[in-house]
């Protein structure tokens, strides 16, 4: 596996059917030709990604739309004016153009137009557009640096595109429409509140889990470690015989392993840094994760649905 940042390179894999790991403004992703199965097909092998998980296709333009979806709704161009190229999806139907592999057979598409200059460059010197996953193994947190990608696939994908830490740090805010009424699938790098100020209020219809048989997928977007979260003093008592790490937004607990999100108390900030953090404790010596939950706006509802996901014990708010 080789790291660069030789768009041409990562071209060349690309045309030729290969997977390349690509860096986004949110996460990095796992990129194979939208339109050619064979090629997607590899993405779902080599993440062990169960094959009803569908993916995300990027795009360098809105002209590409025509190719991938029958129907544009007005609120969904007004979002892509605003927010494109951002950390933003929408789900769209689809043409017969799309591989049913990378739609998991469904009726609809997700498409985003990410906001960073290599992957943007990558994609208009292809002649197709670029599904990815955020590339990490099914299930674990996504990958926010190079070495993030490195160390999990390393062996399995022939190039990564090295564009740094990703800005955002959080998955794209993903947004469909149903009876012609816009709801929010996944909380992400878009606050909802941004959202709303251009369209009006958005339905939630977030699912904790993926819809598959119960017991399945017990987490998601988790470290290893059993994480739990709630008031982090409480907590702290509850697991006092024992080594911890803690994931907090701005304070500084003294005595246990501790990442402090963001001392100024920024919930940007705090997202840019959390699935480092993550994984930084997943290697620490500890044994579990005590996290706080975090203010339940902007991007804090982003963070609180990753860390909700990854807690040990699924909760119910
Ligand atoms: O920021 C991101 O979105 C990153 C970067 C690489 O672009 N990608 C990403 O992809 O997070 P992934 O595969 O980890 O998550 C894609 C999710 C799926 O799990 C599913 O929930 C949703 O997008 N999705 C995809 N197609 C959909 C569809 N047709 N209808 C509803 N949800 C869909
Ligand atoms: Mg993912």
């Amino acid at each position: 596996m080789t790291i660069g940042t030789d768009v041409a390179v990562a071209a060349a894999w690309l045309r030729r059917g290969a997977l390349v790991g690509i860096p986004t403004e949110t996460v990095y992703g796992l990129a194979a030709n939208a339109l050619d199965p064979e090629a997607v097909l590899q993405i779902f092998a080599v993440k062990q990604r169960p094959a009803f998980d569908p993916l995300i296709v990027h795009v360098h333009h809105q002209d590409q739309l025509a190719e991938l979806v029958t129907h544009v709704p007005d609120e969904a161009r007004a979002l892509m004016s605003h927010f494109w190229p951002g950390p933003l999806t929408l789900v769209l139907p689809k043409t017969t153009r799309v591989p049913d592999i990378v739609t998991s057979g469904l009726p609809s598409v997700a498409v985003r137009m990410p906001r960073h200059r290599l992957t943007l460059e990558l994609l208009r010197a292809l002649d197709f557009p670029l599904a990815a996953p955020s590339a990490n193994p099914f299930g674990y947190v996504s990958p926010t640096t190079v070495a993030h990608v490195v160390d999990q696939l390393g062996d399995s994908v022939p190039y990564v595109l090295d564009g740094g830490p990703c800005a955002v740090g959080l998955e794209s805010t993903i947004i469909g429409w149903e009876d012609g009424v816009p709801v929010l699938y996944r909380p992400g790098g878009l606050a909802v509140e941004d959202i709303e100020a251009v369209i009006g209020s958005v339905r939630s219809n977030v699912r904790q889990v993926l819809p598959v048989a119960p017991g399945m997928l017990e987490s998601h977007y988790a470290p290893r470690k059993p994480l739990f979260r709630g008031d982090v003093k409480q907590l702290l008592a509850e697991h006092a015989e024992r080594p911890v790490g803690v994931i907090a937004f701005r304070r500084r607990i003294e005595g246990v392993v501790c990442e402090t999100l963001s001392e100024r108390g920024d919930l940007i900030e705090a997202a840019r840094n959390l699935f480092a953090a993550m994984r930084r404790l997943d290697a620490a010596e500890i044994e579990c994760v005590l996290a706080e939950v975090f203010p339940d706006e902007g991007l804090g509802r982003a963070i609180n649905d990753r860390l909700r996901r990854a807690s040990f014990v699924p909760e119910a708010e």
